[in-house]
């Protein structure tokens, strides 16, 4: 999730790009750079100093040379490379004319790069983006121009992508192309900008265009013209902006919540990508622990808090079921205080959106002390627990604003699942196929969440007919249950109502007696092997006065008997389920906050990241 801005045919060009990265700063960057182009000159600028990065891209760029009418830039969210300058963008081709920026991921990069450097590239960084200035550098080699350069260039590449490029050799151009990663174009009289986002543009140009999927746009100062993928000529849609600068930040919803709630599609679609290679085999970003130490694991202990602990309960279903490992959940601040036991063949794994959570990183630090091997998932690129753990994943979820954790929880789930299936593959304890049809389900989730999201308005119409209510009982079995304690969290957190997540077989051991009427009793109920004994909790409730929402399946028959509310969800593999069915439930939260009139972005002594024990 890095930040895009390019103009064309500009008086200000410097200043229109500082500016426009400065506006995208507030997602919290690690790195930053420009690139200006002229004819025959192409200068380059770029710092990697965390948050200050554009400050100091500012200093460095006071001896800029003037007289630049086009440019591009570029803050980084490091997903292949540390965010350190050389990874910074723009990326130059082997002659230096070439300039690219690219957002996303491409995932055949290590191919694509063995190939050009076998044909005599030479390569300045260690990310995946580079590949993408010397394919353009050998398709212009070859006479084309840019636009058809970028276009037979991308026929090549896998994966997700906002690139944009410039050339000092066909100056006034940029050519951009997108694939899953968002690009508009903004037009003013005789100047042409690209952005990532909105905010970036807002009060330069005075009409703004969504690039699509699978199109290419080429950019001068007279405006653009776009074709797709096959070279034919397509139409951008013109979108109707009347935002102001906080509401474009939010790319034009009411809070970050509700943004970020809107683009879990997008983080399990970026934390999936680039993790298989050719021969089936699950990769993750960082590995100091051989294949052999990780076969022979004989016991795996997450740690992790709140949220990030809801999803560790979700791994733990799946790396007993697929991996056949046996697997202890604990939340982090315990953990670190209760004399752990640390065998040989111990993996913990430290799960944590931030990485900075200081329970967790202790809880790490005293498992390797005692000499396990530490796994992070961790959604910041070189986040204290990435930076000291033996092996990493990062959840590509993107920066996350709001303090209540949403799209981070979907992402995790999915990392860990994927953590389970590698287990899997090592251990054997599954075939290839089931390996491979697991994945594959994977990677549909995301287009699941995506029609749940759409139902957004039927969930308001429940949290409406609720409103009033001070009691919420969220039950689950299986991987519903941590959906429950999830479900409930975020009610309790944005609502300040009382809200409790419970197996629904523990029920009867206490619970049962704090059900009457007025009580509301969430369940969630998609999982096939669970649901009658959902069913005979759910009864239990309603004999006793309880109103019953329940998240079902949408070919579920039967629920509509005992539920008063239902929230509908795509069926998917049980073990999926939390992913999708975790959707209905914090949008539940977020409307009731909304109708209470409570602040979802940050909800009263929350912090979003707790470095304090
Ligand atoms: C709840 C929430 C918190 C975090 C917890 C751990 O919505 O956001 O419960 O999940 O503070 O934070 P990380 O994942 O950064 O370790």
């Amino acid at each position: 999730m890095c930040g895009i801005i390019g103009v064309v045919g500009s008086s200000d060009t410097l200043a229109t790009l500082l500016e426009g990265l400065t506006r995208l700063e507030y997602r919290g960057y690690d790195s930053a750079g420009i690139a200006l182009v002229r004819p025959g000159q192409t200068w380059r600028a770029r710092t990697a100093e965390g948050t200050e990065s554009v400050a100091a891209l500012r200093r460095v760029c006071e001896d800029a040379p003037s007289g630049f009418s086009s440019g591009i830039g570029h803050t980084r969210w490091a997903t292949h490379g540390a965010p350190e300058a050389v990874n910074a963008h723009p990326h130059l081709d082997c002659s230096g004319n070439i300039a690219i920026i690219h957002n996303g991921i491409i995932e055949n990069h290590r191919e694509l790069h063995e190939a050009l450097v076998a044909r005599g590239h030479l390569f300045t960084s260690v990310t995946d983006s580079e590949v993408l200035a010397h394919l353009i550098e050998e398709a212009r080699a070859r006479g084309l121009e840019l636009m058809e350069a970028m276009r037979q260039s991308l026929l090549t590449v896998r994966g997700a992508f906002a690139v944009a490029v410039m050339d000092a050799t066909e100056p006034d151009v940029i050519v951009a192309a997108r694939r899953i990663s968002p690009l508009v174009v903004g037009t003013a009289p005789g100047v042409t900008y690209l952005a990532s986002d909105v905010p970036a543009i807002l009060d330069r140009a005075t009409a703004f265009y969504a690039v699509n999927d699978d199109e290419i746009v080429r950019l001068g100062p007279e405006g653009f013209r776009a074709i797709d993928l096959e070279g034919g000529p397509v139409r951008l849609h013109q979108l109707s902006i009347d935002w102001d600068l906080e509401t474009a930040e939010k790319g034009g919803h009411d809070d970050f919540m509700s943004k970020e709630i809107s683009e879990q599609p997008h983080a399990i679609r970026a934390t999936l990508l680039d993790r298989r290679r050719r021969d089936g085999t699950i990769t993750f970003d960082e590995m100091r622990i051989d294949d052999e130490e990780l076969r022979e694991v004989k016991r795996v202990v997450l740690v992790a808090a709140g949220t990030s602990h809801h999803a560790a309960l979700v791994a733990k279903y799946a790396i007993e079921r697929w991996a056949r490992i046996s697997v202890e959940v604990d939340i982090s601040s315990e953990y670190r205080y209760r004399d752990p036991i640390v065998e040989i063949g111990t993996l913990v794994i430290g799960v944590s959106q931030s990485g900075e959570t200081i329970d967790t990183i202790q809880a790490t630090r005293e498992a390797q002390r005692r000499g396990a091997r530490v796994v992070a998932v961790s959604n910041i690129v070189d986040s204290s627990l990435a930076r000291e753990a033996d092996a990493v994943i990062y959840t590509r979820a993107g920066i996350e604003v709001s303090v209540a954790s949403t799209k981070a929880f979907v992402a995790q789930v999915a990392a860990l699942e994927l953590l389970a299936l590698r287990l899997a593959q090592l251990r054997g304890t599954m075939s290839p196929t089931d390996v491979d049809a697991l994945f594959l389900g994977l990677n549909a989730v995301s287009a699941q969440v995506a029609t749940t999201l759409e139902r957004r308005a039927s969930i308001e119409l429940i949290a409406k007919e609720l409103m009033g209510s001070h009691d919420f009982f969220f039950l689950g079995r299986h991987v519903g249950f941590p959906t429950a304690l999830e479900g409930a969290l975020k009610l309790k957190e944005l609502t300040y109502m009382h809200a409790e997540g419970y197996p629904g077989g523990e029920l009867k051991h206490g619970p049962l007696a704090l059900i009457e009427p007025g009580v509301v009793v969430v369940a969630v109920a998609t999982h096939q092997l669970m649901h009658e004994k959902i069913l005979s909790n759910l009864a239990e409730v309603k004999a006793r006065g309880a109103s019953v929402v329940v998240v079902a399946t949408d070919d579920d028959e039967t629920i509509d008997a005992v539920a008063d509310f239902v929230m509908r969800v795509p069926a998917t593999e049980p073990l999926f389920t939390p992913m999708v069915d975790i959707v209905p439930l914090q949008l539940f939260a977020y409307a009731m906050a909304r109708q209470l009139g409570r602040n979802v972005d940050r909800p009263r002594n929350l912090a979003k990241t707790v470095t304090v024990e």
